[in-house]
């Protein structure tokens, strides 16, 4: 069992970490892509599942990955309770391999644990796996001068800088484009984080 983040121990219990609830950017990447039994999505980092198995009842084909082994045993207990299939493994966003192309790939709050080094080929692999017309959904955490490193941060997690993420999208259709400062009350401290945030879309020409 992998031990290299905290979410082993946090997702351990029976309750949900994060909750069952999707996440908002969910109804955004369906209204932009909408759902049938042929179209692919992929969840990068999908923590315990509550986003994967929402896209997985929707009706679309759904595969899931993340690093915590507790994080993929909740996943598949959640689409047990839900009634929907999905195939979720654990695998590493530094070192995944897949030879198939989806129609939505998305990976929210994950991607600061990417190592440096592997910026530049995770995003080409990005690309190759995206169809063509295809929607991407990444978050990331950015570092402003002016807000602390939250109290739960992990040893292995990276900030990135602000604007970073866009220019891995310079020759894609931007949907939606964002940064916004918000507040945390993880882990019972009241904190701050910025995130950038990009939907685009695949245009081949
Ligand atoms: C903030 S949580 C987000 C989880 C989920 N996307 C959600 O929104 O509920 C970050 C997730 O990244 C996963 N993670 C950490 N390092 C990873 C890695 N190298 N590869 C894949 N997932 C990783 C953690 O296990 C955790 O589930």
């Amino acid at each position: 069992m992998s031990i290299r983040t905290n979410y082993e121990k946090w997702y351990e219990g029976d309750e949900y970490y994060w909750g069952t609830e999707p996440g908002s950017f969910c109804d955004e990447l369906i209204s932009l892509c909408p759902p049938s039994s042929d179209k692919k999505v992929l969840d990068i980092g999908c923590g315990e599942g509550k986003d994967a198995i929402y896209m997985a009842q929707q009706g679309y084909d759904v595969s899931a990955f993340d690093l915590t082994d507790n994080g993929i045993r909740k996943t598949l207990r959640l689409a047990a309770e839900k009634g929907v299939s999905i195939n979720a493994y654990v695998d590493d966003i530094n070192t995944f391999s897949l030879d198939e192309q989806f129609d939505i790939i998305y990976s929210t709050g994950t991607v600061q644990y990417l190592f440096d080094e592997n910026k530049e080929a995770f995003f080409k692999k990005l690309e190759k796996m995206t169809k063509p017309d295809g929607i991407v959904f990444i978050n990331v955490f950015v570092e402003k001068s002016f807000l602390e490193l939250p109290p739960d941060w992990d040893k292995e997690e990276k900030m990135w800088k602000p604007g970073e993420l866009f220019t891995f999208f310079a020759d894609w259709k931007v949907e939606r484009i964002d940064e916004v400062i918000f507040e945390d009350n993880s882990g019972g401290v009241l904190h701050y984080h910025c995130m950038d945030t990009i939907i685009c879309r695949k245009v081949v020409s």
